[in-house]
C-alpha cells in the first residue's frame, strides 16, 4: 500500500475504472427523518432519497471525455495524481460509504497483484468487446466476457 502514493497513474486507472464502472447510480436510497428544506423544495418527513452519483460520475463539467476511458481525468499536466470533486462512487457526508478504506485498498492491491503476475489476453480483439454495463435492479455490473490469464515465468518470482 506504501507504494500506491508513487503510482499516479495507477491510481487514476483505479479511480476511471470506478468512475466509468459507476455501480451504484443513485447510491443507497435514504429516507428523511423530518421535514426538511432543501433549494426551496419541502423534504416531507420520510420522504425517501437517493443521491444521483452517476451523473456526477459523468458531469461535462469535471468530465471533459466523460464517455470514454481516461485515466488523464485524474492527471495534471506532470502526470501527478489530482483528485476530482465531482468523483464520489462512495457517497459522501454522515452515511459514506463504511468500507470505503478498504475497498480502495482491495482494487489497488488485487489490480496490482494481477498485473504484476499475469499478462492478459482477449480471445478476440478488444476494441471488440462490448462494454456496456448493464443495469441490474438497484445497481449497474459490468458484462461477463472471456479472457486469459497466463501466469509470467520470469519477473518476480526470480528477484523475490
Ligand atoms: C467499490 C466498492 C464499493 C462502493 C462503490 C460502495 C459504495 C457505497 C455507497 C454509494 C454507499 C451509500 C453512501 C451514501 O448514502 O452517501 C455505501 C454505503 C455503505 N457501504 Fe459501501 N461501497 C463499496 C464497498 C463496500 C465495502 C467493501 C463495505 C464493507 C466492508 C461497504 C460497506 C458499506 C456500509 C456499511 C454502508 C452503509 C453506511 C451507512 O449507512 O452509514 N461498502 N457504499
Amino acid at each position: 500500500m506504501n507504494d500506491r502514493g508513487r503510482m499516479p497513474y495507477t491510481n487514476a486507472v483505479i479511480h476511471e475504472i470506478q468512475r466509468l464502472a459507476n455501480i451504484l447510480p443513485f447510491g443507497v436510497p435514504r429516507k428523511v427523518t423530518c421535514d426538511t428544506h432543501f433549494r426551496g423544495y419541502l423534504l416531507p418527513k420520510d420522504t425517501d432519497v437517493c443521491i444521483a452519483l452517476g451523473i456526477l460520475l459523468q458531469d461535462p463539467k469535471y468530465f471533459k471525455d466523460r464517455k470514454s476511458f481516461h485515466p488523464e481525468h485524474f492527471l495534471d499536466e506532470e502526470g501527478h495524481f489530482k483528485k476530482n470533486d465531482s468523483f464520489l462512487p462512495f457517497g459522501t457526508g454522515k452515511r459514506v460509504c463504511l468500507g470505503k478504506s478498504l475497498a480502495l485498498m482491495e482494487l489497488f492491491l488485487m489490480l496490482t497483484t494481477i498485473l504484476q503476475r499475469f499478462t492478459l489476453k482477449s480471445p478476440k480483439e478488444p476494441q471488440e468487446i462490448d462494454l456496456t454495463p448493464k443495469a441490474n435492479g438497484s445497481g449497474i455490473v459490468p458484462p461477463s466476457y472471456e479472457l486469459y490469464a497466463l501466469l509470467r515465468e520470469e519477473g518476480l518470482h526470480d528477484s523475490a
